[in-house]
């Protein structure tokens, strides 16, 4: 096929980008992403702050424009993201104990609930583990209510949305014996054991010099789902320009494709100029939409 989603289709996959509410109404951008994708993440408009800006009231306008789109183009939607240490608002932020608890299982329930059967697949808890070589958990206001905040946040989605799947999203989880790997690679297996509901994990895959995609990618992948959950590509993007850029572009598409539960690739935007690394060329589009070679790369590969 001749454009992303379409070739990903024919391998039963989904091919998507996240897309930001503000940009829909540009006919260029509109243009891209209806031909190229057959998948959408809100990039900040279903995070916390944005859809909870006052405690109890919320806000979906924003997230509306986007799963609207989706829908009437017959695109999936990834929920990106319910619960996280980062993008919360003002008065989560200065909450703490039980009273954040509940107020994160209440967003939990609300949004997943206002969402219900739109939604292909969630990121019920993201970014939850510390970098380095510790293998644990972040320190964060909601670590600190508790061990089991994650499970807690899992089980409310699930009851609020029953036929999404649920997934566990990270960054810095792409090197199989990483430490951070490790680690959620054993709370996914303790999960699976004690039937906390998770379907999936989602591997951002930020690339750059400093963390390149590493050799043991596909295997990594692979170790994931034999734990007996989806595996997806969440947040690609990928520093550099040329045909460096297109190998690693390359060879995250051929890892994903030789996991048979590695459902589908989601590219963090679509032209390089509204990459959240500003400055930075990390996308398949350039900032005149034309396809770069990694475009290419990732077209031929699927
Ligand atoms: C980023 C967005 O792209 C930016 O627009 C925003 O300012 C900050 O968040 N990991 C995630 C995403 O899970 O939600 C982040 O998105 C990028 C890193």
């Amino acid at each position: 096929a001749s454009t992303l989603g379409a070739s990903a289709a024919e391998k039963g996959r989904y091919f998507g980008a996240a897309v930001a509410a503000n940009h829909l109404g540009e006919s260029q951008y509109a243009t891209v992403l209806n031909r190229e994708f057959n998948s959408v993440t809100p990039e900040n408009e279903m995070k916390w702050d944005a859809t909870e800006p006052s405690r109890g009231t919320f806000n979906y306008a924003n997230a509306d424009r986007i799963v609207n789109h989706a829908i009437s183009q017959g695109m999936k939607v990834r929920g990106h993201a319910l619960a996280w240490h980062s993008q919360q608002p003002g008065w989560a932020q200065s909450l703490s104990g039980s009273t954040l608890r509940s107020a994160m299982l209440n967003h939990v329930t609300q949004v997943a609930t206002y969402y219900r059967g739109k939604i292909h697949s969630w990121d019920v808890v993201n970014e939850a583990f510390a970098d380095g070589s510790s293998g644990a958990r972040r320190d964060s206001n909601l670590q600190r209510t508790g061990n089991d905040w994650i499970e807690a946040a899992f089980r409310a989605a699930r009851a609020a949305d029953p036929g999404a799947k649920l997934c566990y999203n990270d960054y810095n989880t792409d090197d199989a014996n990483a430490a951070k790997t490790r680690a959620v690679y054993a709370m996914v297996q303790d999960f699976k054991a004690r039937g906390v509901p998770i379907d999936c994990v989602g591997f951002q895959s930020h690339f750059n010099g400093q963390s390149p995609v590493p050799g043991n990618y596909q295997q990594n992948l692979a170790q994931f789902a034999a734990l007996g959950v989806d595996v997806q590509i969440t947040e690609l993007d990928i520093e550099g320009s040329g045909t460096a850029q297109a190998n690693s572009y390359r060879s995250v598409v051929n890892a994903c494709l030789a996991v048979s539960r590695c459902t589908g690739i989601t590219v963090w935007g679509i032209p390089d100029h509204y990459s959240w690394r500003s400055g930075g060329t990390p996308l398949l589009f350039n900032s005149s939409y034309a396809k770069k070679p990694a475009y290419d790369a990732v077209l031929t590969a699927l």
